[in-house]
């Protein structure tokens, strides 16, 4: 399996704090099935200040690491893009950074709001010939009621990406109904991630999968791109 959405990387945003809790994190999403992973921390987040010269210097580090500590697991880069609505269109394609060498770009929005140019935005990723996955489409309250955009978004090739653990429940009761709810509407376009922040209160749950969501798990990169 493919894990597409991690904050693996240490000492870089609010996930892995250093490079042992990195290799601890990497060790259980092997542990628990998952044979690929990309690292994506945040970027042009109003919440973190982080240069690619500060995310390169991660990304060097964990992945000399990972040769003897996990050599089953295999890293790829990407990003997790904030949406604020302050940056014009054409200004946030140009800063995306897809996920390792796939057309997937994986795009968070503020929790509390959609910002006005969202969908524009998104709209101008799919004609910049790049696929947007939206980030935990569950926690967004500006999402509700979205149902014909979300619609035609998808139809667009947009994909909308779950948190495991809102799904499992380990977020509360109101988010496992609101993640499942969505889940089930949107099935056909939807993607599960752990969104793995650290071994505690956002660890990996992939041991806990239920089979019959197994298929919203992309196998890997390669298939992430076909598809
Ligand atoms: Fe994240």
């Amino acid at each position: 399996m493919l894990d597409i959405h991690t904050h693996i990387l240490p000492g870089i945003d609010d996930g892995a704090d250093s490079l042992a809790t990195s290799l601890d994190l990497c060790r259980t999403l092997h542990a628990q099935g998952i044979r690929e992973v990309v690292a994506t921390p945040h970027w042009c987040s109003p919440r973190f200040e982080i240069s690619s010269t500060d995310i390169m210097q991660a990304w060097a580090k964990l992945s000399e690491a990972i040769t003897g500590a996990v050599p089953g697991l295999r890293l790829h880069l990407g990003a997790e893009h904030h949406l604020s609505g302050l940056q014009q269109a054409s200004s946030f394609v140009a800063s995306l950074r897809p996920l390792g060498s796939s057309r997937s770009v994986l795009i968070e929005f503020p929790d509390d709001h959609l910002p006005d140019n969202a969908w524009s935005c998104l709209h101008a990723v799919i004609t910049a010939g790049l696929r947007p996955i939206i980030a935990h489409p569950e926690r967004c309250r500006g999402l509700r009621g979205q149902h014909r955009a979300i619609q035609s978004f998808l139809e667009q090739g947009g994909r909308l990406q779950f948190d495991l653990g809102n799904l499992l429940g380990h977020h509360g009761l109101m988010m496992r109904w609101r993640s499942r709810s969505q889940f089930a509407r949107y099935r056909a376009g939807a993607i599960i991630a752990s969104d793995s922040h650290n071994l505690k209160v956002r660890r990996p749950r992939w041991d806990e999968l239920p089979p019959a969501w197994r298929s919203a798990v992309p196998t890997s990169l390669s298939e992430l791109a076909r598809n």
